[in-house]
């Protein structure tokens, strides 16, 4: 069987986590392919709320193998605390979970120069996650980076200790007070902790899945706008969020991609600092962040809101292959007589275009609206998508009918039960 990815097509928080829980029973195994703690996955069933950040949401589903794949960054001490949580639902995490030895190592000293790096950048911050991200990842292209599968070997210590010493050579650079001594007690803790689990090669995981016709679900984390490559850069994350991730992050090849479940917000929402060309200042836009709860997973900080981006879906959708949409937080909007899309983007010399510019942020952008009638009306209860209302459908035909793509799944609520099949 060929390997389907499911992904998120705006700036992340679109909603990955319910939808692979719900499709889980689907697959045999999920994988994620990239990203880290940065990632706040929320899934919630039978009166549960779980945020997961580094361990793939098929976990509560029995009989399905989750793994983490090479391309992810991996701290040991979030991961440990995320297993303790799981306790009280006795998975097996033998059976259930493996880990690629690819898998790069977030250290202490890695969020220390996350930390550093932002200050340095002032108002002009990327607004990262803090979790060590961007320098996990700057270690691996360097080829300096510490890996999972490092840990079983003897040395291990010697070649954190020589890592760090370069950390800290960088930190004397920079205007930042600090204490590492602290964080390594724990870290070292929660190395022991990861050698009690499955350490793989993932990728023969993966591929002999792949030929023994196993059904396998990609996880994205973060969302193609973020993309290190194609997203609003520098304000991006550090990773590939985009389906050719999902074939380095895991060892597939392209020809065994299947499915791209591209996955997005009825309206935009982002965290953290960057463009945002449909961002609302005013009283819709609060409306929007209260009804839709719109909190990060990972950090607690408000998110910016707005109206859906045309240009900007459709570039996802071109970037991934996206062939079928699954549209969440239907729910949100129905406390709007009025909906708006942008269709258009005008720029500062007074063309229009539906392309995404070199750099959003250089770009005096104002969208171009076009005004649809709101359901205005609650649909968290329906689950038969005849039973929607008819403006909700005249919104979804419309998306269909400009991005080309079929929206197969809309979501009208946080529960695994409140999503509404096509
Ligand atoms: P992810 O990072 O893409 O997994 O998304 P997050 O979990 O960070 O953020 C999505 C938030 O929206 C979570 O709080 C979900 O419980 C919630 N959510 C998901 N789908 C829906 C929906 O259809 N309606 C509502 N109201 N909330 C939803
Ligand atoms: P999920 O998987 C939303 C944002 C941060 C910041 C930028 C860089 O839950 O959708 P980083 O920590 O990677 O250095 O941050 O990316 N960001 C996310 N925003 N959802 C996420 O993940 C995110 N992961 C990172 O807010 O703007
Ligand atoms: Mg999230």
């Amino acid at each position: 069987m060929k390997v389907d990815v499911l992904l998120g097509l705006q700036w992340g928080d679109e909603g990955k986590g319910k939808v692979v829980d719900f499709l889980a029973p689907k697959y045999e195994v999920v994988a994620r392919f990239q990203g880290g703690p940065n990632a706040g996955h929320t899934l919630e069933f039978d009166g549960h709320k779980h945020v997961l950040h580094q361990i793939p949401s098929g976990i509560f589903r029995e009989n399905i193998k989750n793994i983490i794949g090479n391309g992810v960054v991996l701290d040991p001490v979030i991961f440990k605390k995320e297993i303790e949580g799981l306790a009280h639902f006795n998975i097996d995490l033998k059976k259930n979970l493996f880990i690629s030895k690819k898998t790069q190592l977030i250290l202490p000293s890695h969020k220390l120069l996350d930390a550093a790096y932002e200050k340095s950048k002032g108002k002009n911050k990327i607004g990262s996650t803090l979790k060590g991200i961007g320098p996990s990842y700057q270690d691996k292209v360097a080829r300096n980076g510490l890996r999972v599968g490092d840990i079983l070997a003897p040395g291990f210590e010697a070649r954190y200790r020589n890592l760090v010493a370069k950390h800290e050579n960088t930190l004397s650079h920079y205007d930042f007070d600090y204490n590492l001594t602290e964080a390594e007690a724990p870290f070292f803790e929660a190395i022991d902790f990861l050698k009690g689990f499955n350490l793989v090669n993932s990728e023969y995981l993966v591929n002999q899945s792949i030929r023994s016709s196993k059904t396998v679900l990609a996880e994205g984390a973060q969302g193609s706008l973020l993309d290190v490559d194609f997203g609003s850069y520098p304000y991006v994350t550090s990773s590939n969020t985009m389906t050719a991730g999902a074939c380095t992050g895991l060892g597939v090849a392209p020809r065994n991609i299947g499915e791209v479940f591209g996955i997005f917000k009825a309206y935009c929402t982002r965290v953290g600092g960057g463009p945002f060309p449909t961002e609302l200042f005013d009283q819709t836009g609060e409306e929007m962040q209260k009804e839709g709860n719109e909190f990060g997973a990972t950090t607690g900080r408000p998110r910016r809101c707005g109206w859906l981006d045309l240009p900007a879906l459709k570039y996802a959708i071109m970037i991934n292959g996206v062939s079928q949409l699954f549209m969440m937080k239907a729910d949100v909007l129905s406390i709007f007589e009025e909906i708006k899309v942008c269709t258009h983007y005008k720029l500062g010399d007074g063309s229009i275009t539906e392309e995404m510019p070199f750099q959003l942020m250089d770009e005096e952008i104002t969208p171009v609206y076009k005004i649809l009638k709101g359901w205005n009306t609650d649909v968290r209860n329906l689950n038969e998508y005849d039973s929607l209302p008819v403006e909700l459908k005249d919104y979804i035909s419309f998306i269909e009918k400009e991005t080309g793509v079929p929206v197969t799944i809309v979501s009208v609520g946080p529960d695994r039960k409140e999503t509404v099949l096509r």
